[in-house]
């Protein structure tokens, strides 16, 4: 630390050119980055940092895992050695943007615990790891920040803390994969197959390598998973959400939904009710009129519905390089003024010591189920059928089925029915 007195008042300030122990960080000096990742995301940072016309920072050194990848930036950036931005003591924020969970959650802890700021977007890092990683900030007082984890460019995340944070939340919904919308607006739009949808996602870039991670809803999972931690203050682990995805789609469930004046959406909901969160990932016909019906192609779009403010909807890029380059830039950015989520609900929920509300699995859908083999609708338990249709090429069932029956074809990628919740 220098001291050095300022021109105007003369009296004597502290500039620091270390992370402050408890992660401080000063407005008035170039903010030094160590960035893991050079991707998608990575590259469209960088790009991003160096178009900002208001944030002074630099990157310092990347980390990278390919050494025969072709770079676009000069090879004295790169390393492919962790502790070469690990073990530096001039950096002020480690930005964590790599494609690997298991690792990410080495790097963005080894980093915290040296007591330096993080900015992730890895949401399935975030979600497997949240009592981790939420005990590291408590513990060396550091920040952790997210928001192109959950939406992309959508500022969700921190509107849920800040604007919403005295608010009375009902429920916080939302098309959070842009891959699946992708794919079920060009299955209505242009009449593709399931099969060329998807192929047109992958070759847009907009899948992720493994697209099941997108089709069967765990992408949606993680985000809602985060969402519901500053949403209602509740951590859930991963596989206590219920997701099933758009994977079984046909051309027959999408003109089933344009009869009804309908289209299908992959929605992540959560929502409060009484003491208790309900909290899934399911595809659903969404009405005419809605939000949500407009929000098509790779769009993404986060519903909020408060006691107080009624409901409102935030629409945006829900991924790319730029659009979640530019989340993370907000973040960095959040970091020159010392921002850190405050978790104000989270730690309001817990000050007796343990979860004030508990996940709810114990109620029934209304749910379109379509099946080729009605043998299969055995797997879940249906309480009533309120309409049955039988053909060559089509049969479904509208029925009430009980919410906790709909594990026993989670994760299941052989399972071939077809799930969506009706509007009620
Ligand atoms: N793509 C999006 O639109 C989007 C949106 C929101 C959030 N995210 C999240 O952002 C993160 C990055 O996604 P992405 O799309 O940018 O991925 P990507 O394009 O596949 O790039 C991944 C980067 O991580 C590097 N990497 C992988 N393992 C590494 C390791 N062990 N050490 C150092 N570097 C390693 C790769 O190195 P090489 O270059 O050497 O292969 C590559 O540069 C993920 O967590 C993703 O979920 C992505």
């Amino acid at each position: 630390m220098e001291i050095r007195p300022c021109r105007e008042t003369n009296i004597v300030q502290a500039y620091f050119h270390t992370p402050l122990p408890n992660g401080l960080l000063t407005m008035d000096k170039q903010i030094k980055l160590g960035l893991f990742g050079f991707g998608c995301v990575g590259q469209g940072l960088y790009d991003v940092l160096n178009h900002s016309q208001v944030l002074e920072a630099s990157v310092e050194k990347i980390c990278v895992k390919d050494r025969s990848k072709k770079r676009k930036i000069d090879s004295s950036y790169f390393t492919f050695d962790k502790a070469d931005i690990l073990s530096r003591d001039n950096l002020d924020v480690v930005v964590e943007l790599i494609d690997d969970a298991d690792e990410a959650f080495k790097i963005v802890s080894e980093a915290m615990r040296n007591g330096v700021n993080v900015v992730t977007a890895n949401k399935k890092m975030l979600a497997e790891n949240f009592e981790t990683l939420y005990a590291l900030q408590k513990e060396h007082n550091v920040a952790l920040l997210y928001e192109g984890s959950a939406g992309g460019s959508i500022p969700i995340i921190r509107n849920l803390e800040e604007y919403y944070d005295n608010e009375l939340l009902d429920h916080v919904e939302g098309i959070l994969n842009g891959s699946s919308n992708y794919i079920t607006t060009l299955m209505e739009f242009d009449k593709m197959s399931y099969a060329d949808a998807l192929q047109a996602a992958q070759d847009k870039g907009f899948a992720e390598s493994d697209p099941w991670l997108d089709v069967g809803g765990f992408d949606s999972k993680f985000k809602i998973c985060l969402l519901t931690i500053h949403a209602f203050g509740v951590i859930l682990k991963p596989d206590q959400i219920l997701n099933l995805g758009i994977n079984n789609v046909t051309f027959d469930d999408i003109q089933f939904a344009k009869q009804r004046n309908k289209r299908i959406k992959l929605v992540a909901k959560a929502s409060k009710i009484g003491d208790t969160v309900q909290v899934y990932v399911l595809p659903r016909f969404v009405d005419q009129g809605t939000a949500l019906y407009n929000i098509n192609y790779e769009y993404n779009a986060v519903e909020v519905e408060g006691a107080y403010s009624d409901r409102q909807t935030l629409a945006g890029k829900g991924a790319g390089s730029y659009p979640t380059g530019s989340a993370v830039l907000s973040d960095i950015s959040a970091l020159t003024y010392d921002y850190k989520y405050a978790y104000k609900k989270l730690d309001k929920s817990r000050s007796n010591g343990r979860p004030k509300l508990k996940l709810d699995k114990d109620f029934e859908l209304k749910l379109y189920i379509r099946f080729n083999n009605r043998e299969d609708l055995k797997k879940l338990d249906i309480t009533s059928i309120e309409e049955e249709y039988r053909s060559a090429n089509l049969n479904y069932v509208v029925a009430n089925v009980k919410f906790n029956s709909l594990f026993n074809v989670y994760n299941d990628r052989a399972n071939e029915l077809f799930v969506c919740v009706m509007p009620d």
